[in-house]
């Protein structure tokens, strides 16, 4: 993996304590980090923990001299691939939309160059406050990535959203934002609420399938495959941050819901059909699950025991529906249907023989023989009826993204966003 540097600004707020878990796994996956304290974040965490976990000088709202020899503000701010402000509060959000730079960490990111990403917590009032919600609007228009804060409860005590989402959350996106590598802010902003450079999908409705099913025999004992549903969790991810609305309907799998993907989790290939079904209609589905091709005929309700005579219990097969063929066939079939195939050999006549006779737009076909499901990479060849595109060997995050802007630029010729 490319080693990367990560600037941490730090905000202040219960949550803080989740960004020294960040930073530990940012230094695991081999990045380099060095974080910023604000006057309120030092409440929550202190340098020195930082500092030992970061192996890095960590800097505080305390701006003295002597730092400002040894490096300047805004080389500090421009010497990071990526800023990431984890949590950001209220306050920095709103300082950081008015350009409001009265400390270290706010003057850091006035000053950067570099893309920045923001992973807000705070209180559910507070987050849904029409100022927070137009901060939030002008800084993504801004081409600033701001995460949607997880559900659930607070620690004042309060439900909804507003929680900072988990750490390996905020780890994937920053994968996908160093994947994308040279989005920079743009000068001029963005207008809000319209598709751009950085949200490509905003107004889209996209369907994603990801993972396994298992299909049960007995209460105890299941038919199922080796998918991590990775790849597939990593497209509603990219999608939601290009900007769509997700919605993800996934096989038992233990990933954490992407930031801003609406989540249905099932078990079977029938409730994965249903769930797609009542999903419908979407602009673009892309059915990455490796639906199970076969459940047990007859499922016992009681576990099957050994009894004994060394005789084997018959286990009859019956074939579950093809969701993907099925979705093609319909009256609501999407503008844009994607399929997935995982092959060993003969990779893109496979792929160009499944396009036909699924009935969809484009396969993405992975080789699996050299690196098997669950990986971190893949390398993957889009075959359509115009051609085959074959892509590097990327990580599944990067082919995420890479495959969001393919789908962009096919809907913008299948279905125009009207422009109202
Ligand atoms: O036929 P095969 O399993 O190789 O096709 C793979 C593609 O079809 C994937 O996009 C997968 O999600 C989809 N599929 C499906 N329902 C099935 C089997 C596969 O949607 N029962």
């Amino acid at each position: 993996m490319t080693h990367r540097r990560i600037l941490l600004i730090i905000g202040g707020g219960i949550a803080a304590y989740k960004a020294i878990e960040l930073v530990r796994l940012l230094r695991k996956a081999g990045h380099s980090v060095r974080c910023v304290l604000t006057r309120a974040g030092e409440q929550f965490v202190t340098p020195l923990t930082l500092a030992a976990l970061s192996e890095n000088k960590v800097y505080t709202y305390l701006f003295d001299l002597k730092d400002e020899v040894e490096m300047g503000h805004i080389q500090l701010s421009r010497e990071a691939d990526l800023v990431v402000v984890a949590p950001a509060t209220a306050d920095l959000l709103a300082k950081m939309a008015g350009g409001i730079a009265d400390d270290l960490a706010t003057t850091l990111l006035l000053a950067t160059d570099k893309p920045v990403l923001a992973a807000p917590a705070m209180n559910v009032r507070m987050w849904l406050h029409p100022a927070t919600q137009r901060n939030v609007a002008t800084l993504r228009g801004d081409g600033v990535t701001v995460m949607t804060p997880d559900e659930g409860e607070m620690a004042c005590g309060e439900y909804g959203p507003g929680r900072l989402p988990e750490p390996e959350a905020i780890k994937a996106a920053i994968e996908t934002a160093l994947a994308q590598g040279t989005v920079v802010q743009p000068l001029g902003g963005q207008p809000d609420f319209a598709p751009s450079r950085h949200r490509p999908l905003y107004g889209r409705r996209i369907l994603v399938t990801a993972g396994p099913t298992h299909e049960p025999i007995d209460p105890v004992r299941y038919i199922a495959n080796r998918s991590s549903g990775k790849q597939g969790f990593a497209i509603a991810a990219a999608a939601a941050e290009a900007g769509a609305e997700v919605l993800l309907v996934a096989g038992p799998v233990p990933l954490p819901t992407p930031p801003g993907v609406v989540r249905v989790d099932v078990e079977t290939a029938r409730e994965m059909a249903a769930e797609v079904e009542a999903g419908l209609p979407v602009d673009a589905a892309i059915m990455v699950a490796a639906v199970a091709d076969w459940r047990a005929a007859d499922t016992s309700a009681q576990k099957i025991k050994k009894d004994g005579s060394g005789e084997v219990p018959p286990l009859a097969l019956a074939e579950n529906p093809d969701i993907l063929a099925s979705v093609a066939k319909s009256a609501k079939r999407p503008p844009l249907l994607v399929g997935f195939a995982a092959e060993t050999n003969d990779v893109i006549a496979h792929a160009q023989a499944k396009l036909a006779r699924k009935g969809c737009d484009l396969i993405v076909a992975n080789d699996v023989s050299a690196d098997p499901m669950g990986g971190e990479t893949n390398r993957v060849h889009i075959v359509s009826k115009a051609g085959v595109d074959s892509w590097d060997r990327l990580p599944k995050e990067a082919v995420a993204r890479k495959l969001m802007e393919k789908i962009a630029d096919e809907l913008d010729t299948r279905v125009p966003l009207a422009d109202d």
